[in-house]
C-alpha cells in the first residue's frame, strides 16, 4: 500500500483579527472561565476516583481551571489488564488500519481540534498561540503523519531471497505493554510517545506529566474520535512512584518510552534492572532526558546572527525545551557587540506575561518548584564574584511564575550555571580568547555530562569543520549557523546521547524500530 505522503503541517499565522486567532482566544476564554473535571482513560472509558488535584495555569496560579482524578493501585492494575486484553486484536489488526486511525487523528488536530489543543496548551503550559501552534498542532500532526511513512518504510524492508527460498520479516509488536511517561513541555511529545508505540501494534499505559493533563485530555478526545479501539492506550494520573512500582513489577512490561529528567530516567533504568528476572522479555528502554545545550561563536560569526541564536535559542518557550541554549561561548573580539545586541533584544520584549497576549515573548515557567529553583540560581549569580547578571535577573511569582529572560556572564567556564541544567529562561555566557578556539572546543565538549543539542556559528569553513569534529560526541543534534532548537519532524530527527538519552531520535524510523520485535521467517520450497 502507498500511504498519503507526509508533508509538514503549515504553521498558521494567527494574525490579529483573523478567524483562526479569534477561535483560539474564544476557546482559551471558555477554558479559563470554566472548570474541567478530567477523568483518567482506561479501556476507552472515563474513570473518576474522586481523589482529585486542582489545575491552575502557570501564569495565573490562583485561578483554578479544573481538576483531574488520581489513580490508586486498582486503576493502575486495571490499565495493565485492559491493555493486555486489547493486545491480541490490536496486534493482529492490519497495519494500514492502524495507520488510518493515526492519520485521522492528525486530520482532526489539523481541523476541528486545532483551536482546542492550542488553547489547552496555552492554559496548561503557558504557551502563546504561536508557540502552541508550533508544538500542539503542527509538531503533533507531523509526528502522527510522518510516523506512518516511517512505519511503511520499515514494513517494506525485507531480506533477499534465493531460488527455492523465501525470506521474510514480520515486524511484530513487543510481547507485553509499553509504559509511556511524557513531560509537560511539549504537547507533541505527550501525544507522540504513546502514539508511536501504539502505531507499531503495541498497547500502552501512558502517564502524562501532572502539569500537562489539561492538554493531554484533548489528545485523548482526538484518539477517541479517530477510532482508537478501547484499551490500546490507557491514560492514568497521579503518584509517579506508586504507578511506576506497579507497572515495572509486571511480568508483561515490555518497553519504556520516556521523556523527562535524567535523574528519573536513571532511576527507572535501575528499577527495571532490579526487576529484570520478572519479565518475559528484555524490555526496550527509550529515553530522551536532560541537556546543557551550547552555542559557540567563532570570531567570524556575524554579531546579529549570534545574538538572535542566543535570544531565540535560550528564551523561546521560557527556555523550557530540553534543546534550549543554556551555555554560550563568545570570542573576546566580538563578545561586547553580541551581548549589547542581546540586551537590546531583551529590552524590546514585554515583561513576562500571559500567553493570551501574543506580543509577549516570554510567559510563565511551569510551576513553583521550577520558579524557586531558577530564582535561587539568579540570586546566587548576583552574589558570586565570578558571575554577573548582565540582563534580566528579575522574578515575581505573585500572580504567575514569571522569570525575566536573564543573561549571566561568568569568568569561570565551570561556573555552576555553565554545568547544571536549569530548564528556564536563563543563559550563561563565557568569553574566550580568540586564539584559544581549539582549546575552547575541547572545553565545550568536556564541560557537560549531557549531549543533546549544540550550535556553532562561523563564516570560516575550517572552523566549522574543526567544531564539527571536536564536538562529534557533544550533541545528538548539531546545528551550523543556527540556534540549537526547533527540530522539525521529518527534517531533523531529534535526540541526544551521554546523559541526554538513548538517542533513538524522535520522529524517525529508528525510533519506531524500538517498538517492534521482528520475526524472520525462512520458507523453503
Ligand atoms: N524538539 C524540540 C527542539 O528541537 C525540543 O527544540
Amino acid at each position: 500500500f502507498q500511504v498519503p505522503p507526509a508533508v509538514n503541517e503549515p504553521v498558521k499565522s494567527y494574525a490579529p483579527g483573523s478567524d483562526e486567532r479569534e477561535a483560539v482566544l474564544k476557546q482559551y476564554k471558555a477554558y479559563f472561565a470554566g472548570s474541567e473535571d478530567i477523568p483518567m482513560w482506561i479501556n476507552g472509558k472515563d474513570v473518576r476516583t474522586g481523589n482529585t488535584r486542582r489545575i491552575a495555569p502557570p501564569h495565573d496560579h490562583k485561578h483554578e481551571v479544573g481538576q483531574y482524578h488520581l489513580a490508586s493501585k486498582k486503576e493502575v492494575d486495571l490499565a495493565v489488564e485492559t491493555a493486555l486484553e486489547a493486545r491480541t486484536r490490536w496486534a493482529a489488526m492490519p497495519w494500514e488500519q492502524r495507520a488510518a486511525i493515526f492519520l485521522k487523528a492528525a486530520d482532526l488536530i489539523a481541523g476541528p481540534y486545532r483551536a482546542k489543543i492550542n488553547a489547552a496548551t496555552m492554559i496548561a503550559q503557558s504557551k502563546t498561540i504561536h508557540q502552541a501552534e508550533i508544538d500542539a498542532a503542527c509538531e503533533l500532526i507531523d509526528f502522527l503523519r510522518f510516523n506512518v511513512t516511517f512505519m511503511t518504510d520499515i514494513y517494506h524492508e525485507q531480506p533477499d531471497s534465493d531460488d527455492g527460498i523465501w525470506n521474510r520479516v514480520e515486524y511484530r509488536p513487543l510481547e507485553g505493554f509499553v509504559y509511556a511517561i511524557t513531560p509537560f513541555n511539549f504537547t507533541a511529545i505527550a501525544g507522540n510517545l504513546p502514539a508511536s508505540a501504539a502505531l507499531m501494534g503495541n498497547v500502552v499505559v501512558w502517564k502524562p506529566s501532572d502539569h500537562q493533563i489539561f492538554s493531554a485530555k484533548v489528545i485523548i478526545d482526538v484518539f477517541r474520535e479517530a477510532g482508537l479501539p478501547d484499551g490500546v492506550i490507557n491514560a492514568i494520573y497521579g503518584d509517579p512512584v506508586m504507578i511506576t512500582d506497579t507497572l515495572l513489577a509486571h511480568a508483561d512490561f515490555a518497553g519504556l518510552h520516556f521523556t523527562g529528567s535524567t535523574t528519573v530516567f536513571k532511576n527507572l533504568w535501575k528499577q527495571i534492572g532490579e526487576n529484570i528476572h520478572r519479565y518475559k522479555t528484555y524490555p526496550r528502554i527509550v529515553g530522551e532526558t536532560g541537556g546543557k545545550d551550547f552555542i559557540i561563536a567563532h570570531p567570524t560569526a556575524p554579531t546579529k546572527q549570534v545574538a538572535t541564536a542566543i535570544t531565540r535559542g535560550a528564551f523561546e518557550l521560557q527556555g523550557q525545551k530540553c534543546s534550549a541554549a543554556s551555555r554560550v561561548y563568545l570570542p573576546k573580539s566580538t563578545a561586547d557587540g553580541i551581548l549589547e545586541q542581546v540586551r537590546e533584544d531583551i529590552a524590546s520584549f514585554n515583561k513576562p506575561g500571559s500567553p493570551e497576549d501574543m506580543s509577549n515573548f516570554v510567559t510563565a515557567v511551569i510551576h513553583e518548584g521550577s520558579f524557586d529553583k531558577l530564582a535561587s540560581y539568579i540570586d546566587r549569580a548576583k552574589e558570586d564574584s565570578d558571575a554577573e547578571i548582565i540582563a534580566g535577573g528579575g522574578y515575581d511569582k505573585s500572580k504567575g511564575y514569571f522569570i525575566e529572560p536573564t543573561v549571566i556572564l561568568t569568568t569561570d567556564p565551570h561556573y555552576v550555571t555553565m554545568e547544571e541544567e536549569l530548564f528556564g529562561p536563563v543563559v550563561t555566557v563565557y568569553v574566550y580568547e580568540d586564539a584559544q578556539w581549539a582549546e575552547t572546543l575541547k572545553l565545550v565538549d568536556q564541560t557537560s555530562v549531557y549531549a543533546l543539542t549544540g550550535a556553532v556559528l562561523s563564516q570560516d569553513r575550517y572552523a566549522i569543520t574543526e567544531a564539527t569534529r571536536a564536538l562529534e560526541n557533544s550533541a545528538g543534534n548539531f546545528y551550523i549557523n543556527d540556534k540549537p532548537t526547533g527540530a522539525v519532524v521529518g527534517q531533523q530527527p531529534f535526540g541526544g546521547a551521554r546523559a541526554s538519552g538513548t538517542n533513538d531520535k524522535a520522529g524517525s524510523a529508528q525510533n519506531l524500530m524500538r517498538w517492534v520485535s521482528p520475526r524472520l521467517i525462512k520458507e523453503t520450497f
